[in-house]
């Protein structure tokens, strides 16, 4: 496994993870495998479960995207977007118009990350409620156990662990931003229920929520289609989102779907662009959805917003503008690289191999796991974004002690096995078990889900039998 040694790690200069020490670092990388160099060893063939952060569609390395590169660095002059903008993001959101669903979407802005996005999101809707001489539509609602970001606008619409030390900093998490429950069946769906009854009841508490707060002062409803690294893959029950749209109907608020991790080709069933196309129908759609990840595949950063009909024409009316705008907003580079590999991944039905064959290994996965004993609680997901929840006890859901860090744990198993998965810890309260993400490229073959589904089954047993000799399973 290890195939050669470098010199001792240096002392690292850059701020962040251990401050200390520089960590595991990428040195290389082909289609699904990438090479890491992990305290003076680098370490071949890691095979790429999770494509960093639920990132690359395309894999590592891909050729093509080199020469989409080339071209791009060659057409592309940098130009400051509010003054002078460029033919490639002008291209781009003609492009998310197009391949959605009809109607969904007017136009688009193009960031640098998904956290930035959902800040300009709601910058975005405040101004829709401002053009339309409502100033006092400012309340934003969302979910428990929920992560939209790491800037402070995106911290504070969301709820997790990670957020609360930033507290002082953020908007009002009384009188501005409102928490509603997380849609989590595995955990909160009653036995009795049936999924259309525990969506209603959400939907219920929603409606109790916006009434309590007054209609006339909320703003929008921000949900995950598909949550990530907060909630672990868990698709929303049956006619859910349905009830959110129809609800931000009722009390005229905008429909927020954050779609950065789940987005973008990663779990849509037709294989074009969105998530919620599981779900809903198209006059159903969202009035604005962020994306990101897999739109550039790592290699640009690069992030959006979509914006629906309902929005735009409301800015047409009025003010016809937006102020301002970051310098790197609309980057012509970033740009023309991200609408190169959505031009690849559309030609090469990408979007509908990853659903196929990410269905393929959740289903593999289930089998091999929830038919034998060990720490995996629940397998869910969608496409090629799917979760295992590890729980003390399958039958209680009971999980485990934070301080026993599974999930970390469990990342460093299959590290040793030569896989790369997501480890996140189970929140402290006990309202979430310690979790490990998938996310693979869009170009897995069989073979791939294979060798993923036999690690993966290979690194629970080890981890299990590991807690079991230390009295904790
Ligand atoms: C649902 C969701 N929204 C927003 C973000 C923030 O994106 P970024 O890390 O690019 O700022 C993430 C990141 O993981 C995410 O999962």
């Amino acid at each position: 496994m290890t195939v050669s040694t470098t010199s001792l790690p240096e002392p690292s200069y850059t701020f962040q993870a251990t401050v200390d020490a520089a960590g595991p670092q990428v040195v290389g990388g082909k289609g699904v495998r990438i090479s890491i160099e992990k305290e003076g060893q680098v370490y071949d063939d890691m095979l790429d479960a999770i494509s960093g952060a639920a990132v690359g569609s395309l894999g590592w390395g891909d050729e093509d995207v080199f020469e989409i590169i080339n071209n791009a660095a060659r057409s592309s002059t940098y130009s400051y977007p509010p003054l002078i903008t460029n033919k490639a993001a002008e291209a781009l959101s003609k492009f998310f118009v197009d391949n959605s669903p009809k109607g969904a979407f007017a136009a688009a802005l193009w960031c640098c990350s998904g956290s930035e996005s959902n800040d300009n999101a709601i910058r975005i809707i405040r101004q829709y409620y401002l053009e339309r001489g409502l100033p006092n539509k400012v309340k934003l609602i969302s979910r428990a156990s929920s992560y939209h970001g790491f800037t402070l606008g995106a911290q504070s619409i969301s709820w997790n662990p990670r957020v609360d030390a930033y507290e002082p900093y953020l908007m009002d998490r009384e009188k501005i931003v409102i928490q509603i429950s997380p849609a989590y069946s595995y955990r909160f769906k009653k036995d009795a229920e049936t999924e259309e009854a525990y969506s209603q009841r959400l939907i219920d508490e929603l409606e109790k929520k916006i009434l309590d707060n007054d209609p006339d002062t909320i703003a929008s409803v921000t949900v995950e289609t598909l949550p990530g690294s907060s909630l672990g893959t868990c698709p929303p029950p049956k006619g859910y989102l349905k009830g959110i749209r129809d609800l931000c109907n009722k009390y005229d608020l905008i429909f927020h779907l954050d779609e950065v991790m789940c987005g973008t080709g990663r779990s849509n069933p037709n294989g074009k662009l969105h998530c919620w196309e599981n779900f809903l129908e198209p006059c159903d759609a969202p009035d604005i959805q962020t994306v990101g990840k897999t739109l550039g595949s790592g290699y640009v950063t690069i992030a959006g917003v979509l914006v629906g009909p309902k929005i735009r024409d409301v800015y047409l009316s009025g003010s016809n503008s937006v102020a301002g705008g970051h310098t790197y907003s609309s980057h012509a580079f970033n740009c023309a690289v991200a609408l190169g590999i959505q031009e690849k991944i559309k030609k090469e039905n990408l979007t509908a191999n990853i659903f196929e064959m990410g269905n393929l290994m959740g289903q593999k996965l289930k089998d091999a796991l929830l038919s034998k004993s060990n720490i995996a609680g629940d397998v869910r997901g969608i496409g090629g974004f799917w979760s295992i929840e590890f729980v003390k006890d399958r039958a209680t859901k009971e999980p485990f002690d934070c301080s026993l860090n599974v999930g970390g744990r469990f990342k460093a198993v299959c590290f040793d096995n030569k896989l790369c998965v997501m480890g996140m810890p189970g929140n402290p309260d006990g309202s979430c078990g310690d979790r490990a993400l998938l996310a693979p490229s869009f170009i897995i073959t069989e073979e791939i889900v294979d060798e993923i589904v036999e690690k993966v089954v290979k690194s629970v047993d080890i981890l299990s039998k590991q807690l079991h000799a230390e009295g904790a399973w």
